[in-house]
């Protein structure tokens, strides 16, 4: 299949058009989004969802998102009530993500089997264009292949997708760089199934409780009934080995300028002047979760493409700001964590 790359400039009405003609018909369009670029199918269209699958290589039992241009929308799909709506003011368009029980219309390939649907309002407008022109919700995964970083420029998704769709919208750069935060509605508050930028903090301005699912932080939890399917898979894992190192920044710069092998090391804006290693990538200030989450997916890839045979990397803090890089890199990591104490 010939793939069609579009960069997104002003006045895109025929390029809109086109892509919204292919969703309705059952095609694929990737698509960027604030959080990270999604891979678009038609909700409704159960073969659309296998085609989505197939292209990322993805396990058909991990639910899709389903993505709509107002929170309004999702009343067409899912049952919703007056939290989603309280939420949904204070966060949506944005990236949050709800989990609610579905109704008929959403096939069961959709939801990998499972009687509820995630709901996005994403907030960039190419994305809300392309969901209004295609009229119909929109199931989107990443659009990476299943297992490598998720996609946060249009390149990216060439690399992973030429020639397995028809039609690729490259919006530049995402903004965020990590998913959506994926919550599920309790009767007292929600538990965060998947952290992302919209933190716990922020949920209980809106909710009495925020949980947080033990996989989040431990992905052996993410065992045989993971809450979140996608939380069991290896994730976003570049093929040289990934060490996290824990303890203070001169003992991590002494650790890693003790490696005689060739190495590439993440590191902090403020010191990265520090290491002799051959391949130094800068993973943005310290002191910004957002700056290194932003960062983090398209270094994973950029550490594909050098010649080094380890990568060490901070190991975040595991609290409320930093918690969805913590929960991104532990996984690329394969858990694999050294603590050199204080
Ligand atoms: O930011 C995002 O959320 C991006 C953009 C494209 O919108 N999408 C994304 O989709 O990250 P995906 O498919 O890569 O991740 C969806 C996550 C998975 O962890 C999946 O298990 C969870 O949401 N999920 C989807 N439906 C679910 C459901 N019904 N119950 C529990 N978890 C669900
Ligand atoms: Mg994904």
């Amino acid at each position: 299949m010939k793939t069609e790359y579009i960069l997104l400039s002003d006045g895109n009405d025929e390029a809109y058009d086109r892509a919204g003609r292919i969703l309705r018909e059952g095609g694929l369009v990737a698509f960027p989004t604030e959080t990270v670029y999604g891979l678009g199918g038609n909700a409704y269209d159960p073969t659309a969802a296998e085609k989505i699958f197939a292209a990322k290589g993805r396990p058909s039992d991990n639910p899709l998102i389903v993505h709509v241009a107002r929170p309004e929308e999702a009343e067409a799909f899912a049952v919703t009530n007056s939290t989603y709506y309280k939420l949904a003011e204070c966060f949506m368009p944005g990236p949050l993500t709800v989990i609610l029980p579905k109704r008929e219309v959403i096939p069961k390939s959709v939801t990998g089997g499972l009687n509820t649907v995630a709901v996005r309002c994403p907030s960039h407008p190419a994305a809300r264009r392309l969901i209004e022109a295609a009229g119909v919700p929109v199931a989107a995964p990443s659009a990476n292949i299943s297992g490598k970083p998720s996609p946060t420029s249009g390149r990216h998704v060439l690399d992973d997708m030429n020639g397995k769709i028809p039609m690729i919208l490259d919006g530049g750069e995402s903004a965020i760089g990590v998913e959506s935060t994926v919550i599920r509605l309790e009767s007292d508050g929600c538990t965060i199934l998947r952290p992302g930028e919209i933190t716990a903090r922020e949920l209980l301005g809106v909710v009495e409780n925020v949980y947080v699912a033990d996989a989040v932080t431990d992905p052996s939890a993410a065992g045989e009934n993971p809450e979140s399917p996608g939380m069991k898979y290896r994730h976003y894992a570049p093929r040289a080995r990934l060490v996290l190192v824990g303890g203070s920044d001169s003992a991590f710069a002494e650790y890693v300028n003790s490696y005689e092998g060739k190495c590439a090391v993440l590191a902090y804006t403020e010191n990265k002047n520090e290491y002799n290693c051959a391949c130094i990538l800068d993973a943005g200030s310290k002191r910004s979760p957002e700056e290194q989450m932003h960062n983090l997916f398209s270094l994973l890839r950029t550490c594909d493409e050098i010649d080094c045979d380890i990568i060490f990397a901070h190991l975040p803090p595991k609290t409320d700001e930093y918690l969805a890089l913590y929960n991104r890199i532990i996984r690329a990591a394969g858990n694999e964590i050294i603590n050199l104490g204080e």
